[in-house]
């Protein structure tokens, strides 16, 4: 308003000056008096109508600057209240995150429990069942008809020992001085005989392995210690069988078990050559397996 106020009397100025200029008449000079008052007036009047019209239009300038303050408050607390909304939607989303992640850390823990059972659960069916191997020597059959009985009645499984060079009927002549057999029996060094193998597969799942071998010269024949002493018995259940013409186990067993220096080695039983089937089970069946 000031400054309007002040270009208004420049002009006013000027008119001054340009009335002051001139004639010199002293009517004149109260016309033009008078008449500049009465513009002064009007200028007057046009300043306060202006100024009226400014007034009210700094009103209306007011009045809509509130209103559009309260719209924006009102927006603002819309905006507020849908931040707030969606703060709150945030925190229901995240609560829901943290339900399915602590939902997802339960299955997880069911599962692992799961796991856990099911490997109880299998654990506790090894343990049951416990597998069973029949591993045997036999030069003419006769102890090898046995393991088959064996293994049938036991559900188990079979491994012959080979030696690397089978015993023919002249190497086991044991009336011959000059045979295979009668001259390993009577040096001990010659004994140590190559077999086509010693590993077993899946040797480590067994808990009881049945270890049958005929009788020569009183203990259990020769090839059947190299596979004793290339395999470890820990934590197995052996149980040594044989057959023969006449003679019992003996020490056979014993012998065996010094060799493999591993392993619970149980008593064991001995079978005549031909054994009956009906014997072998009975004698499996009392082992209480
Ligand atoms: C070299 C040799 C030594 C044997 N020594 C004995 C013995 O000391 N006592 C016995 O009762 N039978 C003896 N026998 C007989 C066998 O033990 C018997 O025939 C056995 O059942 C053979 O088993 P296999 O058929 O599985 O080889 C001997 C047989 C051989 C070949």
């Amino acid at each position: 308003m000031r400054r309007w106020f002040r270009r208004s009397t420049s002009r006013n100025n000027g008119n001054r000056d340009k009335g002051n200029s001139g004639q010199g008449n002293g009517s004149k000079e109260k016309r033009d008096a008078k008449t500049e008052i009465e513009i002064k007036k009007n200028e007057i009047k046009k300043w306060n109508k202006e100024g009226g019209i400014m007034m009210k239009a700094k009103k209306l300038f007011a009045v809509i600057l509130t209103g559009i303050t309260a719209a924006g408050l009102l927006a603002g607390c819309g905006s507020a209240a849908g931040s707030q909304t969606q703060s709150t939607s945030g925190t229901e989303a995240s609560t829901t995150e943290e339900a399915q992640s602590t939902s997802g850390t339960e299955t997880s823990t069911a599962e692992a429990a799961q796991s856990t059972s099911d490997t109880e659960a299998s654990t506790t069916e090894e343990a049951q069942s416990g597998k069973v191997l029949v591993v045997y020597y036999s030069a003419t059959g006769n102890t090898g008809e046995v393991a088959g009985y064996i293994a049938d009645a036991m559900d188990g499984d079979l491994f012959e020992v080979e030696p690397a060079e089978p015993y023919t009927d002249e190497d086991l002549n044991w009336t011959d001085d000059n045979s295979r057999v009668t001259r390993e029996h009577e040096d001990e060094s010659l004994r140590n005989v190559e077999l086509v193998s010693t590993t077993v597969e899946d040797w480590d799942s067994y808990d009881t392995v049945f270890i049958g071998y005929p009788i020569w010269w009183g203990i259990a024949a020769w090839p059947m210690d190299t596979f004793v002493e290339a395999n470890d018995f820990t934590g197995k259940t052996v149980i040594p069988f044989c057959t023969s013409a006449s003679s019992g186990l003996g020490e056979s067993g014993e012998l065996l078990a010094e060799l493999a220096g591993t392993g619970d080695w149980l008593e064991g039983e001995r079978f005549r050559s031909g054994a009956d089937e009906g014997d072998v089970q009975e004698w499996v069946e009392g082992l209480g397996l």
